[in-house]
């Protein structure tokens, strides 16, 4: 492929049309459980995706600064390990932001972002096309846990698959394991994946980062009240539920709940929900990982680690993986 400076850079598209149901069924089935949940994928809406990246800009929530300045500071030895006209790509990859820090450095053959939200995805890879004349580009509207068969149009140099954010903490072990376990299965024997998994640290520290003073976490974690209220034809009122965020040390996970600051019921897609006063929906998991969780998680999912980068204060990890041998 020819990258040399001015060539036009070629983005393309591919639509997979991604099924992603009404939710509907899911999130009924998650509130008629003892402990009533929801998946944190219903976050993001509109307002939801504004609030987290206001959340990223916290002074108490280190882990995304931590993390881009890792990569920052270490891209050599990132880009060293991925190997130059590697398939590079990203899951979730949004608005693609972080990979910016990586491009130059890593000058990968293709970068595949895939993300669910089509037009988001068209909108952010023409940008960044604009900004790296000499990449080229091929956007995949897909669900990835529904297979990557689309990968088999792309240049068959080793693949990379980038992963950071530590979007891997919401997954419980035994799904990260599962989860690690597909993309090694995809990026195959000489392939990589490049992983960012926030750090196992003391309670106060990461308390603090979920309970933000300015309340920023907590209208984030209401906000999926309104969500429900929308996708369900339900009348969650915010103002009579709590945001609780804490750190599970035994499981080492952040739980995020609301929690009803009443007994009320809520009526929701045609059914009443009851909830006694201090009852709660889960509504996240973060697990957090020492050197070792992480690296026993990874060889659970037939991976190694090749290279690990941490900040001085061991706030965040970031990681690269490949294939046991
Ligand atoms: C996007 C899942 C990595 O777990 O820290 C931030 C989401 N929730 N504050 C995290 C989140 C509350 C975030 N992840």
């Amino acid at each position: 492929m020819n990258k040399s400076l001015g060539t036009i850079s070629r983005v393309s598209f591919r639509d997979e049309h991604p099924d992603l149901g009404d939710g509907r069924a899911e999130i009924l089935a998650g509130l008629a459980l003892p402990q009533k949940r929801v998946n944190p994928k219903w976050f993001y809406d509109q307002r939801g995706s504004e609030l987290f990246d206001q959340i990223t800009r916290l002074p108490e929530y280190y882990p995304t600064r931590t993390e881009t300045a890792i990569i920052n500071e270490n891209r050599a030895a990132i880009a060293a390990n991925c190997g130059d006209d590697s398939v590079f790509i990203e899951p979730g990859s949004g608005s693609s932001e972080k990979v910016r820090i990586l491009l130059d450095a890593v000058r990968p053959a293709v970068y595949v972002p895939v993300d669910i939200s089509a037009d988001f995805l068209q909108q952010s890879a023409r940008t960044l096309g604009d900004e790296y004349p000499w990449l080229d580009i091929f956007a995949v509207c897909a669900d990835f846990n529904a297979g990557w068969d689309f990968l088999d149009e792309l240049p068959s140099s080793r693949r990379v698959v980038f992963y950071p954010g530590s979007t891997i903490g919401n997954l419980d072990p035994a799904m990260a394991q599962t989860f690690l376990r597909t993309i090694a299965t995809l990026v195959g024997k000489d392939g990589g994946v490049l992983i960012g998994v926030d750090t196992h640290k003391s309670t106060s520290r990461l308390e603090a980062a979920y309970n933000d003073k300015d309340g920023v976490t907590a209208r984030f974690n209401l906000n999926v009240l309104r969500r429900m209220n929308t996708l369900l034809d339900a009348d969650f009122d915010e103002t009579v539920f709590s945001h609780r965020a804490f750190y599970n040390e035994d499981l080492r996970r952040i739980e995020m709940h609301l929690v009803s600051d009443v007994a009320q019921q809520v009526d929701c897609a045609g059914t009443t929900l009851d909830f006694k006063a201090g009852e709660t929906i889960h509504t996240e998991c973060s697990y957090k990982y020492s050197l070792e969780d992480f690296a026993a998680l990874a060889a659970s999912a037939g991976l190694e680690i090749v290279e690990s980068w941490l900040d001085d204060e061991a706030l965040f990890s970031v990681h690269y993986l490949r294939c046991a041998a």
